[in-house]
């Protein structure tokens, strides 16, 4: 059931959805310090292999050293240039393009062409910035922040669903990408209410029963689970699917947000991990991800049902994202021209969350205190 039993605030106001103030203090209290989910194991599976990203304007290149994954900043102390422009790629030593200097996994240079050029140098050539790395089941990330805690402790109950199966059991169906028009709050909101569901995803996405659902807020970040309205015969197809790769996968969904833009989705045998990046008071990019369970002892019938079931969940996901992505562009233009104050039910509290996680990472006390009066004497009683 639901943690409220009433009616909550709406704790932001409409502008707080496209202003550039709040979005720099956003990016600068909430974002940059945070862990970033960036790639996945299938993305540097083998020793040698690495990718690049962006994070924030930022070059990072993740390698893979022997199995573990180090993130490095991709510029190279010689004379800046990029240590590589791939996407990804694999290279038996870790080599800048330009003129080939090499680094061990600290990040200290190993072989320099025609080192005795550089001489002398005192101290040596400086190291490659490191930045730190946490893998949690088929899922990297990376912060750029040394004194970022770990995930865990934000967020305990995120454990729960990393450590379920590790991370080589999780075969990679499919990633892609969404650049939508609506501020990164328009799309975290809509993905962890299920009010919408009976209205936007008829056909597609529906909940047994209300009192079936369950919240949980923590500090960090917040629960939903739900059993998925099916008909019989889809249910039976499922769970026989999933009985052949794992005994007892549980049908039942479940909803991990992490506080602000990680969101994890559990159901049968399939994973699916969304992050949101804000591109601008008004744009957002959403990076989706889903896996699919192989079975301990894989079989070749076991890796086609894998792959099978991969491609059915991914057209599943995309068609309910396809359906919320129609509904942005208006909600966006709503934010945009709003007089309300809004008002949230106890159905979408967990929006209410994590409105109650910006406001108060942001210091928007003086947010609250301009909500009318109403508003107020509910929050504080
Ligand atoms: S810029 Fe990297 S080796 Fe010269
Ligand atoms: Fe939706």
């Amino acid at each position: 059931m639901f943690v409220n039993q009433s009616k909550l605030p709406h704790l932001l106001l409409p502008e707080h959805y496209s202003s550039q103030s709040q979005h720099e203090v956003e990016l600068e209290t909430m974002f940059r310090p945070q862990w970033h989910w960036v790639g996945s194991l299938h993305d540097a599976p083998d020793d040698g292999d690495f990718f690049t990203r962006e994070l924030f304007g930022v070059p990072i290149l993740v390698r893979n050293h022997q199995g573990a994954y180090h993130c490095f900043l991709n510029v190279c102390p010689h004379r800046h240039s990029t240590l590589s422009n791939e996407r990804c790629g694999s290279s038996p030593t870790l080599k800048c393009q330009y003129h080939g200097w090499e680094f061990n996994v600290d990040g200290s240079s190993g072989r320099i062409p025609d080192a005795k050029n550089f001489r002398p140098m005192s101290g040596g050539p400086e190291c490659l910035k490191k930045f730190s790395v946490s893998v949690h089941g088929p899922l990297i990330f990376v912060s750029l922040h040394q004194s970022c805690p770990p995930l865990t402790d934000q967020f305990k109950p995120f454990a729960t669903v990393t450590e379920e199966f590790s991370g080589d059991r999780w075969a990679h169906a499919e990633t892609w990408h969404y650049d939508f028009p609506a501020n990164w709050k328009v799309v975290a909101e809509n993905t962890v209410e299920s009010y919408h569901l009976e209205s936007v995803h008829t056909d597609s996405f529906r909940f047994e029963p209300e009192d079936e659902i369950e919240h949980e807020i923590h500090d960090g970040g917040t629960i939903m689970r739900a059993t998925i309205h099916a008909s019989p015969n889809a249910m039976r197809f499922s769970r026989w699917v999933t009985s052949q790769l794992h005994p007892d996968c549980s049908p039942r969904y479940r909803m991990y947000h992490l506080f602000p833009h990680l969101f994890l989705m559990r159901a049968d045998a399939m994973l699916q991990a969304m992050v949101l990046m804000p591109t601008s008071p008004i744009t957002c990019r959403a990076t989706v991800s889903v896996f699919v369970l192989r079975r301990e002892q894989e079989t070749a019938w076991s890796k086609w049902l894998t792959r099978f079931w991969g491609r059915i969940k991914t057209s599943a996901v995309k068609k309910i994202l396809a359906e919320d992505a129609s509904l942005y562009p208006g909600i966006q233009m709503g934010m945009e021209h709003s007089p309300f104050k809004g008002c949230v039910s106890a159905r979408e509290e967990l929006v209410h969350a994590l409105q109650n996680h910006v406001a108060e990472k942001c210091g928007l006390q003086a947010g609250r205190d301009v909500l009318p009066e109403d508003c107020r004497r509910e929050m504080s009683s």
